[in-house]
């Protein structure tokens, strides 16, 4: 039976954009996005959706009241749809055990949960969320064992992890490597695959949708994860020796990524990765490992994170020392605050670990991002895993809504994300407007260091020793390098 209705539990930065190109693609599919937050679906609905992704608010546009709803009424969607996306959150467990490491999945088990309780049809359940392997097996069961009183409604779970990266998330979409659909080995269940395939097929060449069974699909989202976090761990680590040998670390990942059995993609070095997948993944799949008495796989994944802590610290060191080893009251500029640009999201962001260093340190922190809102900042540097003093946190930092407002009368500039505007901004005019010396420290490789040092700037990048600064006497003051 070809699907004609799907609904989505859960309108993040998964579910919005997935089903907003469902709807795009499949016209003559009614897709329904449902979240318990009120809040989130107003914005949904509203002209300000509540996430920042290039190309996603034309995409809405088209769809929104034709074929594409944003409703909290969770129990409709649930009864009328052929095909149930799960796409809620899926954080590390705060407590309790595998605290820190396994991923939570309470959001996941809720849905089911609700899904089990209002179906009084069959059903095909997909999971989107990332998930531990053999969470497909979970959901089952929360759903065979509550719905033992409705023998007519059957469900099929798949598994359909989604390889979407923020601010590329329609263009992965529209144009996606592969779709992946891990499934059960039976008649009912090879039925389904094909149902959710026939979904995809509309814009998805048939070759690139590959179907597999459930815990293949499970854990190649986790492994895909893995293997991309650890090619930036990898060239990271390289970061720290070509800053100790005066090797260049771009000249070391281009030539490395010429190599077609590597390729040049994610070999960015920077001062970290962040987001809400990485490290969740990555720790879920060591936790996993543990749990299997594979502890050499667990410490071998486990060394990927641990290489990102220290990138981020060893950045957020270098920046102290720089300015004479300390920091206290003096006025600092972060350019950028979310995890990666052309998103407003800050989750596991490095801008947090770099702000919270120097923060401790003492010093006032001025932060310009053009999509992250205020508020959102004002939260992840108050929050109770980064400070246990709130109000003092809060004297501290100035937030602006203009980069030279921004960097006006400060000490140094910390660039944490990589935004395209960052690369045009008036240095000249920036330059005149700070303390003497300038510095800025260049955490994602974007900028002009030779211009910079021309204007007088002092620059640090990642991996890789400036030639000594412009020996400007700036102030009557010796420049340091
Ligand atoms: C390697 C590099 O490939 C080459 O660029 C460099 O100049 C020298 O080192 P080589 O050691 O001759 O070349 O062979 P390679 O094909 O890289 O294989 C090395 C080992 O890795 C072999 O034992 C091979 O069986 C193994 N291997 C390779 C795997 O186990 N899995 C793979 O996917 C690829
Ligand atoms: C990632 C995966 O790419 C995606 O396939 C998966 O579905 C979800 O997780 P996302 O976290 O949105 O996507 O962004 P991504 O582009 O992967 O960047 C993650 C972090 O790595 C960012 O902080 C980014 O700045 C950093 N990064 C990326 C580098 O430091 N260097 C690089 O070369 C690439
Ligand atoms: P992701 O990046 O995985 O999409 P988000 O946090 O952006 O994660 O989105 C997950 C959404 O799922 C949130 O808006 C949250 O309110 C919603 N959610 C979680 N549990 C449920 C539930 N049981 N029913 C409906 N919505 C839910």
């Amino acid at each position: 039976m070809p699907i004609h209705k799907i609904c989505c539990i859960g309108a993040g930065y998964v579910g919005g954009p997935t089903c907003s190109v469902i709807a795009l693609k499949c016209p003559d599919i009614k897709v329904t996005v449902v979240d318990k937050s009120q809040e989130r679906i107003d914005q949904w609905n509203s002209e300000k959706l509540p996430i920042y992704e290039p190309g996603l608010d034309d995409v809405v546009r088209q769809r929104r009241g034709k074929n594409l709803f944003f409703s909290t009424d969770i129990d409709n969607a649930i009864l009328e749809a052929d095909l149930i996306f799960i796409s809620v959150n899926t954080p590390t467990k705060t407590f309790g055990n595998g605290k820190g490491r396994a991923a939570d999945l309470k959001y996941v088990e809720g849905a089911a949960r609700m899904i089990a309780e209002v179906a009084n049809s069959s059903k095909i359940v997909v999971e989107k969320s990332t998930v531990p392997v053999r969470a497909a097996e979970s959901i089952s069961n929360i759903l065979t064992a509550n719905t033992f009183n409705k023998p007519d409604v059957k469900f099929q779970i798949l598994s359909n992890p989604e390889f979407l990266a923020e601010g590329t998330a329609i263009n992965d979409l529209l144009y996606a490597d592969r779709v992946l659909i891990g499934g059960e080995d039976s008649e009912d269940g090879r039925a389904a695959i094909e149902e959710l395939c026939q979904v995809y097929e509309r814009w998805i060449p048939r070759k690139n949708i590959l179907t597999t069974n459930t815990w293949s699909s499970e854990l190649s989202k986790l492994a895909a994860n893995a293997f991309l976090a650890s090619r930036i761990s990898s060239i990271n680590s390289l970061s720290a020796v070509c800053e100790a040998t005066g090797a260049d670390v771009s000249e070391v990942a281009r030539a490395v990524g010429l190599d077609s059995r590597i390729g040049p993609k994610f070999l960015q070095a920077s001062i970290g990765f962040g987001g809400s997948c990485f490290q969740k993944d990555i720790l879920n799949l060591v936790y996993i490992c543990e749990g299997l008495n594979l502890p050499e796989v667990a410490a071998y994944w486990q060394q990927v994170i641990d290489m990102n802590e220290y990138q981020k610290s060893r950045f957020s060191a270098k920046v102290i020392e720089s300015l004479f080893n300390t920091v206290t009251d003096k006025r600092i500029t972060l350019l950028g605050f979310a995890f990666k640009k052309d998103t407003g999201d800050t989750r596991e962001s490095p801008a947090i670990h770099v702000a919270k260093t120097l923060l401790d340190e003492g010093a006032k922190l001025h932060i310009y991002d053009p999509k992250v809102e205020h508020s959102q900042i004002l939260e992840d540097l108050t929050h109770p895993h980064v400070t246990d003093e709130p109000e003092n946190i809060r004297k501290s930092i100035t937030i602006h809504s203009d980069p030279y407002e921004a960097t006006n009368g400060t000490h140094a500039i910390v660039l944490c994300t990589e935004w395209d505007e960052f690369i045009t901004l008036d240095y000249q005019r920036i330059y005149e407007n700070m303390m003497k010396p300038a510095y800025v420290f260049d955490g994602r490789k974007i900028l002009d260091h030779e211009k910079l040092q021309k204007m007088g700037f002092i620059v640090q990048t990642i991996g890789k020793r400036l030639a000594r600064n412009s020996p400007h006497r700036v102030w009557g003051s010796k420049v340091q390098s």
